[in-house]
């Protein structure tokens, strides 16, 4: 072999060996500036995700709070809650004073409050009349199974007649009437329990007024998916005035105000 050619085949492989080299830095530079571009995404991953765990964990001890104030509910007598997730005492009985010649009766706490609210509204011209008050446990049976049977003589099934009545009549052992704190009002001129009592002048006066004498309407329109009962614009119920004016301003169930809806 010629000696010039010697020489350049000597470059070519030492240009080869360099090539090389070179080309491996390059990949180890570079592999390098990606490891460190990785470092600082995964540095960024781990910081957001770091923000989004101490934010769910905030989130986490909010629910936990609330779902634990949900549990205590108030003990004040006149907030007690009455329904199909709290029933009452089958054996409560709180002392009575009766409140008209017909012999109704409430809790004797609301009597002074009551009789107030009539009389304000006699006043105004009008005469509200209470057609039911304090029930006892048998009493509620009677009027849970007078009110079952209507809809069994309408040609109801039991479980159908059972499920229709107890939209309107409280099964005996969740009705607050059992707490001598509710009540039923009607107009003279209307006596019947259903949704017209509510354009009577009496009830109009009394869903404006009710809650400047602690009561509220306990079974609001459109809230039945709460209360589980039918809207009965005739059924107050006494739970102090500071209460009943949130209830009425807010248009709330005392679910709701209780945070149990
Ligand atoms: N009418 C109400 C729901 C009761 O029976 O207690
Ligand atoms: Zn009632």
């Amino acid at each position: 072999m010629k000696r010039s050619n010697k020489k350049a085949k000597k470059i070519l492989i030492v240009g080869m060996i360099m090539g090389a080299l070179a080309g491996i830095l390059i990949t180890f530079l570079a592999a390098n500036q990606k490891m460190h571009q990785k470092n600082d995404e995964m540095k960024e991953m781990q910081t957001k995700y770091e923000e989004q765990q101490s934010k769910l964990e905030a989130q986490i001890k909010e629910i936990q709070e609330e779902s634990q104030k949900e549990k205590t509910l108030p003990t004040d007598w006149n907030l007690v809650l009455v329904n199909e997730s709290y029933p009452l005492d089958t054996n409560y009985q709180p002392e009575l004073t009766t409140v008209d010649e017909k012999g109704n009766a409430v809790d004797s706490r609301i009597a002074e409050s009551l009789n107030k609210m009539l009389e304000d509204a006699n006043k105004a011209g009008l005469n509200p009349q209470i057609v039911s008050s304090y029930r006892s446990y048998d009493n509620q049976k009677t009027v849970f199974n007078q009110t079952m049977q209507g809809w069994l003589n309408q040609g109801y099934g039991y479980i159908d007649a059972y499920n229709e009545t107890k939209k309107s009549v409280a099964v005996p052992g969740i009705s607050e009437h059992a707490t001598g704190l509710a009540l039923d009002i009607v107009s003279p001129d209307y006596s019947e329990l259903d949704e017209k009592q509510a354009e009577t002048k009496e009830q109009k006066w009394l869903m404006e007024n009710c809650q400047n004498y602690g009561f509220i309407l306990r079974y609001p329109q459109d809230k039945s998916d709460i209360t589980n009962i039918i809207y009965e614009p005739w059924h107050y119920r006494y739970v102090g005035e500071e209460a009943a004016k949130e209830i009425m301003e807010k248009g709330i169930t005392l679910e709701e105000y209780l945070g149990q809806a």
